[in-house]
Formats: C-alpha cells, structure tokens, sequence
C-alpha cells in the first residue's frame, strides 16, 4: 500500500548560509526520502527559510537593508547547496510569505475562539513589565541588554544569565544595564503580551499523552517528561510544570501582525512551525504536490486525510517547540497532529567544537563543493554515522578518508571496474544469467538482504544499513577472489565461467546500487546508465541484460583535499612540568595536612550527570564537559581527562563535582567547577587520571557528605 508522507527538515533562519549542521540534517533526511520514494510511496518533501524575529530585523539594519531585501538575498544563495549535496526537496519556500500569514493568523483565531463546550479560549493576555530601549524605541530581546551581574558582579553580562559564575536572573536584576544596540540605559516600560495556555489542562493531558505515547524517540521522550513535573531544585528554588508561552512581540518588529492586535506581531517560534504548511500550501497552489489518491485533493484535504502522516526531522536543541507548542497549536486549533519527530544530535568536526547555529564553523560546506568534493562522499560518510538515537556524531577526516576510500570505493565500486572490461571486450557487454551454483546462491544471498536493509531505512538506522551492505560487498569480494576472473581470462577455454562471473558481479553490483540509491543518488543514476536497470525503485525484477561501456565512477578523496577543507591544527599546549616522585607515600603525594570539618564542609561537591562532553580545539588534555547538577541550568566544565576518555563513553555517566569553585576563566572559555578524577603523584611515571563515579542510586544535585 503505498503511504502519502509530508516531511520536512527544520527551517533555517535567514541570517547566514547554510552551515555543516544544516547539511547533515537535510542529508538525513534527504536519504528516508528518497528511500520512502523508492518503496512507492507520495513523498511531499518541503522546507523554507525562518525569516521572522528581532536578530534578522537587527541584522537586516545593520547590513543597510529592509528585513524583506536581506531575507531576499539569504534566500537567493540556498540553491547552490541545495543542488550540490544532491537534496531532492519539493519546495523551498520562506516563513515572510503570504500562506504563512493567512495560516498563522487562522491557528491563532481557532485557538482564541475555540467555545465554551471545548473549554473556552487558550489564549490570554497579561501585562508584563520589560526593558525599553528608549534611543531604539523598542523592546529588545533579553540578549540585547547587558550589565553587571547581580551576584558576582562579572561586567558585561548579558540580561539573561552570567557567563562566569553562571547564574541565572531576569533582565531587571542587572546593574547598570544599557543596550547593546543603542548603549541607552533601558527603561522598564509595561505592554500587553499575548500567551498561549499550555499550563490549561487540556494541554497538559494531551502532551502529556502526546509525548509519551511510545511514538517519541525514548531518549527525547524521558529528558520532556521532565518538563511536566513541578520539583524542588537544590537551591530550594522551585521548577515549575508547563507554563504559559509567550507568543507577542511589540512593534517594531519584523514578523506577522497579530489579527485584531495593532502593533502587536506573532514572536517568530509561533510562525517558524505554520511555515511547514505554508512551504506545503505554496507546493499546492503550484501544482507540484505527489498524492496518492489522484489529483484532486486540495492542500486542506491532504492536511485533514487520515492517511497523510506527518514527519519532522529537527536538532536536539528545538525539541521543545516540536513536541509542546507545535503539536498543541495544531490540536487545539482543530487540525492533525505530527506522526513524528525525528530528532538528531549536533555534529562535531574532528572532535571539536559543537556544531551549534551560533558557531557553525570548522567544516564550511560550500568550501567543500568549491573544492570540487564530490557531494556523496560526504552523504556516504553521513549515512555511515547516522542512527536513530538523538546523540552527537563525530566528522572525522581519517574516518571519512578510509570509508569513502576503502569501503566505498574499495569494496562497492571497484566490484564494476573489475568485471565491465571482460564483458565490454569479451562478450559485446552482454550478460548471461546462467550464474553457476555458487554465483547463484551469492546473487540470492545478496538480493535476499534487501527486506532487512529496508527496515533499517524505514527506522533510520542508516549506519546500519551501510554497514549491511559493505558485509555483502565483501562477500562479493570474496567471490571474486575464489574466481579469479583475470585467471579465467587467459584462457579462451575458461571463457564460460568467466562469462558467469563477470555476470554475477554486475547483477550484485546492480543491487548493491540500489540499497545504496537513497544515499548515493547520483552514483545511482550513472549506474542506470551503465547496467541499463531502473535505480528509482527498491524492488527490481530481472536480471541486468548488458552493460554499456565502463566510465568512471567514482574518484578517491585525497589527504590534500582534507588538508585544504580545514585549517591548520591550532598549536599544541606546552607539557606540564613533572612533579618529583615521592617513592613512600602512598599514590605519590604525602597526605595533606589535618583540616577540621568545619573547613571540609566549605566544599560542596555534588553528584553532577555529564550531559554533554566534546574535545577541545587547541587543547590534546581537555575535554568540555556540560555538567546538570539538579539546578535546572548547566554548567560549563573542562577537565584534564582526554588521555584517558573519549567524550562518548562519559556522556550519561554521573560524576562528582565541586559546585563552589570560583569559576575560572580560562584559554578555552570559563570552567563553572571542577570535576574530581584520581591520579598519582608522578605522572609521568605513573601516568593515568580517573574520574570519580558514584554507586547506583545517586542523582544529580545530591550533596556529598
Ligand atoms: O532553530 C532554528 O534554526 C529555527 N529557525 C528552526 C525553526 S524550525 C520550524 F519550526 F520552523
Ligand atoms: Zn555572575
């Protein structure tokens, strides 16, 4: 039965091109596409620029362009990424665009009017005290504004929390604060805010099923359970279960007016979701979309169908909107709710830095294509790391050097190039289907894993499914070395099973680019043109009849095109120097002297979960650590440890922490505490550092004693 599917990758802001991170999610999602598009399936495959909000507004000014002209021209560079990683999406289109607007305000009206027999209306509105930027003549967003810190009195802190001793405040609390735009001193002015009631029980019953009804990946569905409790936090500060969303913003600001509401406009995470549908609608109303059930439904009608389902592919760090707001804005208006969220975790480049959308550095995708890499080296090695788990992957260029050189190229394509010349100068480039007995039972083996490799698509095990097929691959490789077709070929009297052989290669070759099409699509269509079989469809009966000339697949990457895609490694931090070995005591360093508890109880450790953990660029000792200590914020740590631990066997791991260590600025940015690890006295001698980790049972925010 063929599905009618509706999916989409999340919506770039329109304040820069693309970056790695962006590609690696459109990849992933390109491949289930075009993998569902194989089995048959209507695949509507649409995205569109975020082109809303106070950062674009204020970028757009400062660049001496109207937000509509700066969003234009961000909007005019998304082709040549879009073409050149292979990305097969229907529809591009942009939030600023009027079936976003004539769709966001209908959302809005529903959830306003919604009767009394449903409950009544979710939306209300309070009066809020912000600060106003009296030289701009606007409200600014809390990063706009910085000041002094309230508790430590750090300088140039922004108006939501401290970077160095990392508390967490409103805007108001500052000391001094001025505009980061103006340099005005802010004053406190109140407005009128529109809010959406999520905290209404009517939304907190139906998220709280909606999310945690097994559809949700189960990593992404335990960290928003959280979200619905109301807890008491270490410091004795209460969290709060769902609360209201603020979904106004007073003019100026560049974004869609609010019906009914002069000078009042939707805060730009309202609109970014209504965009999916309104890149959609835009597909409609073009003509382009695949429907199953013929021609003739219209975009509300495919909307409102039972059989469209509705995917999401998004970022670890946009859950919230994704799997609260969204999907309660569109039941509470009336409408269907997303099948599913797919969520992905960040990339980071040679174990560096996280790929954030702040600092989205370190593989710059257009210098890749400039640099003439071929796109699908790029989705391969993607693919190759990708699983269904929302966790951070890692773009390693020694990784991807030896997968693409050795896997792919090695193993998959040189299985062509080994048998085309045989057939093209023996045979007339035709094929036999006799295949022999053990040709046969490897051409049954091969096509017989594509059910399984199927699955694996379908539940975007991708890594598994390329690991899958280079395990056929080397079974084909394994054939061709019992068979020897060079042998075979010097003698006219072996001419047969040379045939034979020749013929079972290209037939598992032609398979193998199936398996591999969602990934390699390009590579998939010169293959079709060379085995004269269709690539597009997943299940292909026959066998390849004849082969047309043997060209080229597919070149090797080059350890000067790596080199020239980064930059330079950053110098290696100098050696500590070595401390002198205390051969009698015990682990190398006498014991400290004798401290009452008054003085133990000054340090407060505390069982801390490692959320997060990454390599730090420049440093070969360091690992950034992101540490949740139950205070309902994280904290930034780095600790000496990269010689003994690579990031992803701490991440979920609790450790301890020394929560009131003055935080340290330091080479990579500011150390929040100190994690404790074991080591003895003489490094050098004794080398080896080892993180503390408590017994079961201990949860993060616990105090030690
Ligand atoms: O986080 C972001 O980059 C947003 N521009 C994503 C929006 S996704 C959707 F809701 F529009
Ligand atoms: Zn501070």
């Amino acid at each position: 039965m063929p599905r009618q599917l509706f999916v989409t990758t999340a919506l770039p802001y329109a304040n820069g091109p693309f970056h790695i991170g962006h590609i690696m999610e459109h990849i992933q999602a390109d491949i289930w596409v075009r993998y569902q598009r194989m089995q048959g399936h209507a695949v509507n495959f649409v995205c569109a620029d975020d082109t809303h909000g106070a950062p674009i507004m204020i970028a757009a000014e400062k660049a001496d362009k109207t937000p509509e002209q700066f969003v234009a021209d961000i909007a005019a560079g998304r082709k040549q990424y879009l073409d050149g990683f292979h990305l097969s999406f229907d529809n591009w289109h942009s939030t600023h665009s009027p079936e976003n607007t004539e769709l966001a305000r209908q959302i809005y009206r529903d959830l306003r009017d919604l009767s009394a027999d449903k409950g009544g209306s979710l939306i209300e509105t309070k009066t809020i005290e912000q600060f106003f930027d009296p030289e701009k003549n606007m409200f600014l967003p809390d990063r706009y504004f910085k000041g002094e810190c309230p508790k430590c009195h750090a300088k140039d802190q922004y108006g939501d929390n401290c970077e160095v001793c990392g508390s967490v405040y409103a805007p108001t609390d500052l000391i001094n604060p001025f505009s980061v735009l103006s340099g005005a001193k802010p004053e406190l002015k109140s407005s009128e805010h529109f809010f959406f009631k999520l905290s209404d029980p009517r939304c907190v019953d139906f998220l709280q099923k909606w999310t945690q009804d097994g559809k949700l990946q189960p990593e992404v569905a335990n960290k928003i359970k959280e979200w619905f409790s109301v807890r008491t936090n270490p410091d004795g500060s209460k969290s709060e279960g769902l609360g209201d969303w603020d979904i106004s913003r007073d003019a100026p600001y560049f974004g869609i007016e609010i019906p009914d509401a002069p000078g009042k406009y939707f805060y730009v995470w309202l609109d970014a979701p209504v965009g999916y549908l309104a890149s959609l609608k835009n597909w409609f109303d073009k003509g382009g979309p695949k429907i199953k059930h013929g021609d003739t439904r219209s975009f509300d009608e495919y909307m409102a169908a039972d059989d469209t389902e509705q995917y999401h592919f998004i970022g670890k760090d946009i859950v919230t909107f994704h799997t609260l707001f969204w999907p309660a804005m569109l039941k509470f208006s009336g409408r269907k709710t997303p099948n599913n969220v797919f969520v992905h975790g960040f990339l980071t480049i040679n174990n560096g830095e996280k790929m954030s959308k702040s600092r989205g550095t370190g593989l710059s995708p257009l210098k890749y294509l400039d640099l003439g890499m071929n796109a699908e080296w790029l989705r391969y090695y993607l693919a190759a790391r990708l699983s269904a788990r929302n966790e951070d992957i890692d773009f390693n260029a020694d990784d991807f050097m030896a997968r693409v050189n050795s896997d792919l190229i090695g193993k998959y394509v040189n299985i062509a190039s080994r048998a085309a010349g045989f057939l093209t100068k023996r045979f007339e480039g035709k094929l036999t289907s006799d295949f022999g007995t053990t040709g046969a039972a490897l051409l049954a083996d091969v096509r017989g894993a594509g059910d399984a490799i199927a699955q694996m698509y379908e539940t975007r095990e991708f890594g598994k499914a390329t690991r899958e097929i280079m395990l056929l691959a080397d079974k084909v490789n394994a054939y061709v070395d019992q068979n020897k077709p060079w042998d075979l070929a010097k003698d006219v009297a072996n001419n047969q099973a040379l045939h034979q052989v020749c013929s079972v290669l290209i037939n598992t070759f032609a398979t193998l680019t199936r398996y591999l099409a969602p990934v390699l699509p390009g590579l998939a269509t010169a293959v079709q043109g060379f085995v004269g079989s269709d690539m597009t469809r997943w299940q292909v009966a026959g066998n390849v009849q004849a082969i047309t000339p043997y060209q080229h697949l597919m070149q090797r990457v080059t350890p000067e095109q790596l080199d020239a895609l980064f930059e330079p490694p950053a110098p290696v931090e100098s050696a500590q120097p070595a401390t002198v070995t205390i051969a009698t005591v015990p682990g190398g360093e006498e014991i400290a002297p004798v401290i009452g508890i008054d003085d133990f109880v000054k340090i407060d450790l505390r069982i801390a979960k490692i959320v997060e953990c990454a390599a730090v660029e420049g440093s070969t000792k360091l690992l950034r650590l992101t540490l949740d200590a139950g205070e309902g914020r994280m904290r930034n740590v780095f600790s000496g440890i990269a010689s003994m631990y690579k990031p992803e066997e701490l991440v979920g791991q609790l450790t301890v922490l020394v929560a009131n260590l003055a935080p340290r600025k330091m080479k990579f940015g500011i150390s929040e505490g100190m994690v404790l690890a074991a080591s003895h006295g003489d490094e050098k001698a004794n080398p080896g550092i080892y993180i503390l980790n408590p017994w079961p049972g201990a949860q993060p925010g616990m105090r030690i004693h």
